[in-house]
């Protein structure tokens, strides 16, 4: 199955199962000033898991496109991107632990296809502190799923994380952590603030054997490991708690809150542990190989960044962004910046954005109308933002490389020349600076902000002088 098949058959076996279907929500949340984008499927939906009653009905699903932009220079490895969709299903109060394990089961298993022997799970290992018990109900109901399917499943407690990076999970099918399996969206029961949602979840991970576990991230692999073996495709998250002055209460219903990564799910169905192989991905890289004349093989982070970051791009101006300076604006420059500088360096000195933006828009037409419908608008905005940093992005790079022969350490200042005269985004400067291996000052943020400040006075006082005079 390619991932727009696994999409529609996610939806429609939802469907049959009693759940209304739900439209996305916009990458901008509307009325939540906590957060710049929508990065959850459960995000929308936070005040029904609190208690108040859905229009729809309390079975709901859908396929939340999400930004996570605090993702962006992890992308380039297999599997993280900053744009991507994740399918969902709520219950309201309504089915628990022992339908949506199954259903999730036989999604991935009998809808998709995938292999039980590569699927393994972790639960939560209880909170004694807080008096949130182990959850053994979930650990027994994905035994009896094991065992029916013929595959073995012992089970191991591994209290942390360290402690599976030192031993390795042992073979263990189903293991239990602690704070890695408790989802809230603000973190593990200390840290969430009062009244806030969270509870226990059971995670999925697809393990690729063929891929070598990098000790970088502990002696032995593990499900919670980010060695590469295993990869999670998929989250429920048993939402029954609410975090209270004085510890936990229950919520007045007991949700379930999944979340599954199409992109993911995707590359586990076609066998590849990198995710840019996929349908919704490869043939944006492709496009990037025929505008370069280069291969995936050869500049995979590049094209993988490109790729990443023009999906991205894209649904932020399907959804009404603008390239800017400031909050999700400015995120989006990032993106396209960043692309386009990796494109330079793989030799695409121009339209970068024309000749991508229609290739993700067409992958995207029948699940989302409105990136068809939009098509033209977003091309306008993108082609626009290209076209100016195109006209300094030369001069920029060579500002960087006279840097780089003054010996000098970079400092604020010329952070801020780069980021005011050359229209480089000061991330995409200190990554620069970084892989030149120049040297930056030790309070280049503080200085750059500095100068950030001095031009904001500036152009207030021009303001106030020029509308005095007027
Ligand atoms: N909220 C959970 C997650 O983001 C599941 O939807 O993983």
């Amino acid at each position: 199955m390619d991932a727009n098949e696994i999409r529609s058959a996610y939806l429609s076996l939802m469907q049959e199962r009693g759940h209304a279907l739900i439209n996305r929500a916009p990458l901008v949340p509307k009325d939540d000033p906590t957060t710049l984008f929508t990065g959850s499927g459960m995000q929308p939906l936070l005040r029904y898991l609190l208690g108040a009653e859905h229009p729809d009905g309390n079975r709901l699903a859908d396929s939340q496109t999400c930004l996570r932009s605090q993702d962006i220079e992890e992308v380039g490895d297999n599997r993280h991107t900053t744009f991507f969709e994740m399918l969902g299903n709520w219950s309201l109060g309504d089915y628990f632990k022992s339908e949506q394990i199954p259903l999730f089961w036989h999604f991935l298993t009998e809808v998709v296809g995938l292999d039980p022997n590569r699927i393994y799970v972790t639960v939560f290992s209880g909170d004694p502190e807080h008096g949130i018990p182990r959850d053994d109900e979930s650990a027994d109901i994905w035994t009896e799923l094991f065992t029916k399917a013929g595959v073995s499943s012992d089970r191991v407690v591994l209290l942390t994380e360290e402690q599976g990076n030192e031993q390795g999970n042992q073979g263990a099918r189903i293991a239990y952590y602690s704070d890695k399996n408790w989802w809230s969206r603000s973190g593990g029961p200390d840290t969430m603030p009062v009244g806030d949602p969270g509870g226990p979840d059971s995670e999925v991970f697809y393990y690729f054997p063929q891929v070598e576990h990098d000790t970088a991230f502990g002696k032995y692999p593990h499900q919670n490991s980010d060695g590469g073996q295993y990869m999670e495709i998929g989250n429920s998250v048993f939402m029954q708690y609410c975090k209270t002055d004085d510890g936990f209460a229950l919520l007045p219903k007991q949700n379930v809150d999944y979340g599954g990564g199409l992109e993911r799910i995707a590359a586990a169905s076609i066998d590849s542990p990198d995710v840019y192989r996929i349908s919704l991905l490869w043939p944006i890289v492709q496009k990037i190989e025929e505008l370069s004349g280069v291969s995936y093989d050869d500049n995979t982070v590049a094209m993988r960044v490109i790729a990443d970051h023009i999906r991205g791009a894209v649904f932020l101006a399907v959804d009404g962004v603008v390239p800017s300076n400031k909050e999700q604006g400015y995120v989006m420059r990032r993106l396209v910046r960043r692309a386009i500088r990796f494109a330079h360096q793989l030799g695409v000195q121009q339209n970068l954005l024309t000749e991508l933006v229609p290739v993700v828009a067409g992958l995207y037409a029948e699940a989302y109308p409105e990136v068809a419908d939009r098509r033209d608008v977003v091309i306008a905005v993108l082609e626009k933002e290209e076209r100016a940093f195109r006209r300094t992005l030369g001069k920029g790079l060579r500002e960087l490389k006279r840097l780089g022969k003054t010996g000098d350490t970079v400092n604020g200042d010329d952070l801020f020349k780069l980021y005011d005269t050359f229209g480089f985004p000061v991330e995409l400067s200190t990554e620069e600076a970084v892989n030149r291996e120049l040297p930056l000052t030790e309070n280049w943020r503080a200085e750059f902000d500095a100068a950030i400040e001095v031009q904001r006075q500036r152009s207030q006082a021009s303001t106030k002088l020029g509308a005095g005079t007027a």
